[in-house]
């Protein structure tokens, strides 16, 4: 083995650096596992030097500053800010390593810069699977002055020349995760988020690739776990690489290190497949589930309830006899957890008011939640209660009594978002009122479940009694993932949903002490397809909040068949959104039908491999169980397209030998359809017995699809089709 290279080795990717002590290692190879003794290439000090450079042109290393002579984005910036004449200094930064610990699992360097009087540590591990690599870096001032960190990289990266297709994702409220393709070019590609979470705009993930196809070809993904401000950015470099940096973004001053203190970044989670797109959420999928996710008192995933929550059935107009027969026609229709919205505490009647005091309102419930919790358990479901509790409304007994803790710049204008202003959750009697406030209620009922909600970006966030010092964006982010920490430490049994005006706030930094995200406000099936699809890239169906809505879309006004929206609802965690109460029988035995498709198919959807992908005019999502035996395929229609005839759809994940019993749950009717195609006709009824080598070569035989309209089909190995009999749900 040549001592000079490190190696990370993941199941279907490496990442490999050459050392050359003390100076630091250089960047060989971050993709595909290589055969070749890639150090034998000059790509470092070997490389002949261009005319018109410096005599040492350097190339990408794993700290590249502004003391190396590197040109390109640091992934250091600062310096000191220490009296006149400290101010300003060791902004040029020279590391050399000084300590090194490998294996094939894990990386630990420590570089010093013994001028600036900087220390960094960098870690890198892969998980367990050999999916994802997760690396963070922490710098130490070792001077004697303060230094003011500008931007610290939490990791940097190469990717090779033939890597020139980028998908970031943008969006806005009510339409989040959506997918920008661009070709990269000279420009530094970048997306920065400074609004205090995620936001609507904007999803700390990046995925490169030289065709980013569905299945196949080389995929690199980069996800920061972080729920706040950051920075992804994707800079060419002189030799036709490009280097990935990805951080938090830093408000200017809001990371001095005093001497002796250290900074450290959050978590990126890093990821290549050579099976596209597909390939690599499959890797994320995996990491999320074993990694992340921490299920309530260290156990594994319970099946995902499925949830009725009652925004958009009443949202403000909570009536306790109502919503009794709301819980008992949730219940009915198979609904396993019934959450109650926004609305049933003091005073709130519209979201002009009361954020902050947390009990319930006395003219709606006069002998408080209790009745109302029972009731719910004893229809045997699960009880869900939102709560948004980093927020304070001008008009509030809390703000009345606190007005001091509402995050407002003295001297400036109030900038208001719905109506409500932000806690400075920083300080520490800010946070343990809320955990008193929080656990009082968790005390008081059996609440087994809080939909934390999160509705304003913050602006003007700065601490100090005058809120008028540093930004408080990442004080105030550890602050409550602080707070929801010891939370969940005081009740170990409770599951949290982290929603922020819908998916707001999804990321793996959230979902390492939550459950759940509520992936967007929007439950328009055929706009969700695009946002379900977004999300998925990077966090597995479970955590996805995924409701049937009503009819006629609160958000769109577009109107859809129920097939349609449970189509498209049931490869996330399931729920309805939508006044049960108001459908008639068929209508609710229909939307029964589809709960229990659902819940019989949550083992796979939930803990199996999730594909999707495109045809012209068409979407479709895949889950397929981890053994190969039983797969769930949903194809919707979501443009029209010029074709006359269906295309085919080969399937992956199944066993060539086996042979598959393949059926629709659902097919739409189409108008002015002639007659029935034969296979067709079995594969609505029986259903056709075909083998996985024909799936994978030619898929099953597709049904006309109508503008948003969906097929569902089950495959099921024909020796096990006899107990998982499928549901007729037409
Ligand atoms: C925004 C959320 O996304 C909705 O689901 C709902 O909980 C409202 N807030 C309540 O105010």
């Amino acid at each position: 083995m040549d001592t000079r290279l490190l190696r990370l080795e993941a199941a279907c990717f490496e990442l490999l650096l050459e050392r050359r002590d003390p100076a630091q290692p250089l960047w060989r190879q971050f993709g595909a596992r290589s055969a070749a003794p890639l150090d034998a290439w000059p790509q470092g000090d070997a490389r002949p030097t261009p005319p018109n450079a410096l005599d040492v042109d350097p190339a990408l290393t794993i700290l590249p500053t502004h003391g190396l002579g590197w040109f390109h984005q640091p992934a250091l910036a600062g310096a000191r800010c220490g009296d006149r004449l400290g101010s300003g200094r060791d902004w040029c930064q020279d590391f050399r390593l000084v300590d090194v610990e490998a294996d094939a699992r894990h990386w630990r360097f420590t570089l010093e810069d013994p001028v600036a009087r900087l220390r960094v540590r960098q870690h890198w591990q892969l998980d367990p699977g050999g999916d994802v690599v997760t690396t963070h870096v922490e710098l130490e001032n070792l001077g004697t002055e303060d230094f003011r960190v500008d931007w610290l990289a939490a990791a940097c990266v190469p990717l090779p020349v033939h890597a020139e297709q980028v998908i970031g994702f943008a969006g806005r409220w009510s339409l989040e995760f959506q997918q920008h393709r661009e070709t990269l070019g000279i420009a530094t590609w970048r997306r920065d988020c400074r609004r205090g979470r995620n936001g609507h705009q904007a999803f700390p993930a990046v995925l490169v690739g030289s065709v980013l196809a569905d299945d196949e070809g080389p995929a690199w993904g980069a996800h920061l776990a972080w729920s706040g401000n950051h920075t992804l950015l994707i800079e060419p470099l002189a030799d036709g690489r490009r280097m990935l940096q990805l951080g938090e973004w830093l408000a200017p001053g809001e990371v001095v290190l005093r001497p002796g203190e250290r900074h450290r970044t959050p978590d990126a989670l890093l990821a290549f497949s050579d099976q596209g797109l597909n390939g690599l959420a499959a890797g994320f999928h995996r990491h999320m589930r074993t990694q992340i996710l921490h299920w309530p008192a260290g156990q594994p995933m319970t099946p995902r309830p499925v949830h009725l929550n009652t925004w958009e059935a009443v949202y403000f107009r909570h009536d306790l006899a109502a919503l009794k027969d709301l819980a008992a026609a949730a219940a009915e229709v198979g609904v396993e957890r019934f959450v109650l919205d926004d609305g049933w505490f003091h005073r709130r009647n519209d979201d002009h008011t009361s954020l902050g005091d947390w009990w319930p309102d006395a003219a709606k419930y006069p002998h408080g939640l209790g009745p109302l919790i029972e009731h719910v358990h004893a229809l045997g479901m699960q009880f869900g209660l939102w709560v948004e509790p980093e927020m304070i409304s001008p008009d509030s007994e809390l703000f009345r009594a606190h007005p001091d803790w509402a995050l407002e710049m003295a001297g400036r204008d109030r900038v208001l978002g719905r109506h409500q202003l932000v806690l400075d959750l920083a300080r520490p009697e800010v946070a343990d009122h809320l955990f008193v406030r929080l656990d009082t209620l968790l005390r008081a009922h059996r609440i087994d479940y809080l939909k934390w909600d999160m509705n304003r970006d913050l602006a003007t966030a700065a601490e100090g009694a005058d809120h008028r010092g540093p930004a408080a964006y990442r004080r105030s982010l550890l602050a409550l993932y602080g707070l929801i920490d010891r939370l969940r430490a005081a009740h170990p049994a409770l599951e949290i949903e982290s929603c922020s005006s819908g998916g707001a706030r999804a990321d793996a930094g959230i979902l390492r002490r939550t459950h759940r995200v509520w992936t967007s406000d929007c439950n328009d099936a055929l706009t969700r397809i695009a946002i379900q699809s977004g999300a998925l890239r990077l966090l597995p169906p479970e955590v996805l909040g995924a409701h049937i809505g009503p009819a006629v879309s609160h958000t769109t006004g577009r109107r859809h068949s129920l097939a349609f929206r449970a189509a498209v609802a049931l490869f996330g965690h399931l729920g309805i959104e939508a006044d049960v109460r108001e459908l008639d029988p068929a209508a609710r035995a229909e939307l029964r039908r589809w709960v229990e498709l659902h819940k019989r198919w949550r083992s796979v959807l939930h803990g199996g491999v999730l594909r999707q992908g495109r045809l012209p005019g068409l979407a479709w999502v895949q889950a397929t169980a981890l053994d190969g035996r039983r797969a769930l395929l949903a194809i919707y229609r979501v443009a029209e397209d010029l074709g006359r005839h269906m295309p085919t759809l080969p399937l992956r994940g199944l066993a060539d030998q086996v042979r598959y019993q393949v059926r629709a749950v659902h097919l739409p009717a189409v108008p002015h359809g002639r007659e029935v195609a034969p296979l067709l006709t079995a594969l609505a009824g029986a259903g056709l017995e075909l083998d996985g080598a024909t799936l994978a070569a030619l898929g099953p035989p597709l049904p006309p699809l109508p503008p948003e309209s969906a097929v569902v089909i089950e495959i099921i190995a024909a020796d096990g089709a006899t107990q998982a009999r499928a549901i007729a749900l037409e």
